[in-house]
């Protein structure tokens, strides 16, 4: 991967360098909606002074679409395409694979548009045994993008099913967004029919609600991302890259458009109790992890927490992982909760 040229500025394609400016720009702090810590701070998780279980015997293990993972956590979809992604996208390989954790990659629309591109996306050698998914707007479903397209983007990094993302708030706000998103649901439901490799689908960071999870049911999705409001905002990032000061409005106004994480998750958990459900927007530390997985979720992701490090290392990654993955345990600890499925019986109150 370190034969990707890191590019002259303004030289690369407009689809590369809006990557870059999504990177700087969610390491803004202001690309978070909310504290860190915030977006579950309404609800505590039962407290048992006596939990009748010693820390050391807590068992995280599960296993999500057929893969086992040391505990339930993925790291979520954030990059590739551009030098900085190829980087980012190893350490994060390499941390997932150190952990026994599962992660997402970054849409891998721009191969289709800069081919040199795919290589900072190849991260299998660096992560032979980790839960892997590939990543395609779902919006291009409408505009030419096939079944071949999903095929491809899976195939060409080895990766365990593949990630539609919604994100149409964001294409909303976005300079030129492709904001068809007609029918879209049949789309999903044909890629669905016809691929051998599970196809979920994520939000990113408006939430899913229970209308939309039941039309994804229906499609035939294997699970569900929720990424709802509380953590990073691109409404905000979106707002940020456009020259037009009326347009930076559309950043405040939609600020807050949403469901709040644990919302999208108790509603769709209500809706569908059978599917797998990957709670992810602003969880910040394991306790809201526990949390997530105590009101119904199968599994959690983070995505902006990990930014900085991945920049720097992959031993950076698994520290702030191995930090996460304490937090998660002393928490399960404290709940009482020696492994997951006695979680999922603690009681989660709202303050
Ligand atoms: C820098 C950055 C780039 C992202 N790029 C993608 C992407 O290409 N595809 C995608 O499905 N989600 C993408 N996301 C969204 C995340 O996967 C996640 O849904 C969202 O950021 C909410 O999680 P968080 O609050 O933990 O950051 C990106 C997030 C960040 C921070």
């Amino acid at each position: 991967m370190s034969a990707v040229p890191e590019s002259e500025p303004g030289s690369e394609p407009e689809i590369v360098r809006r990557k870059g400016h999504h990177i700087e720009l969610a390491l803004d702090p202001g690309s978070q909606i909310a504290a860190p810590g915030q977006a579950f701070a309404d609800y505590r998780l039962e407290h048992r002074a006596l939990p009748e279980c010693s820390l050391e015997a807590v068992d995280t293990r599960c296993t999500l679409l057929g893969k086992k993972l040391s505990a339930p956590v993925l790291i979520g979809s954030m990059t590739g395409g551009l030098a900085q992604g190829a980087r980012i996208n190893r350490h994060l390989a390499e941390a997932a694979q150190q952990l026994g954790l599962g992660m997402g990659l970054g849409s891998q629309r721009v191969i289709f548009e800069v081919p040199e591109a795919q290589q900072t996306f190849e991260v299998r050698s660096f992560a032979p045994d980790i839960l892997l998914l590939a990543n395609l707007g779902a919006v291009q479903l409408n505009l030419g993008f096939s079944e071949w397209h999903c095929r491809e983007v899976v195939a060409r990094v080895g990766a365990d099913g593949l990630y539609l993302h919604l994100n149409a708030l964001q294409e909303a706000i976005q300079p030129g967004g492709d904001t068809d998103f007609s029918a879209l649901s049949e789309q999903i439901a044909r890629c669905c029919a016809a691929l051998s490799f599970p196809v979920l689908v994520k939000e990113c960071g408006n939430g899913i609600g229970p209308h939309t999870a039941r039309l994804l049911q229906q499609a035939g999705v294997a699970g569900i991302e929720l990424s709802g409001h509380g953590g990073t905002s691109w409404a905000w990032i979106e707002a940020q890259r456009n020259p037009d000061p009326r347009m930076q409005r559309l950043g405040q106004t939609f600020a807050h458009w949403g469901w709040p994480t644990p919302i999208s998750l108790q509603t769709c958990r209500a809706a569908l109790p059978q599917m797998p459900l990957i709670a992810s927007g602003g969880i910040r530390n394991g306790l809201d992890a526990a949390k997530a997985l105590a009101m119904g979720a199968d599994a959690v992701s983070l995505a902006q927490p990990l930014l900085k490090a991945a920049l720097d290392s992959a031993a950076a990654v698994v520290a702030e992982l191995e930090i996460f993955l304490l937090e998660l345990r002393i928490a399960m600890f404290a709940a009482g909760a020696p492994d997951l499925a006695s979680l999922r019986q603690r009681a989660v109150s709202r303050i």
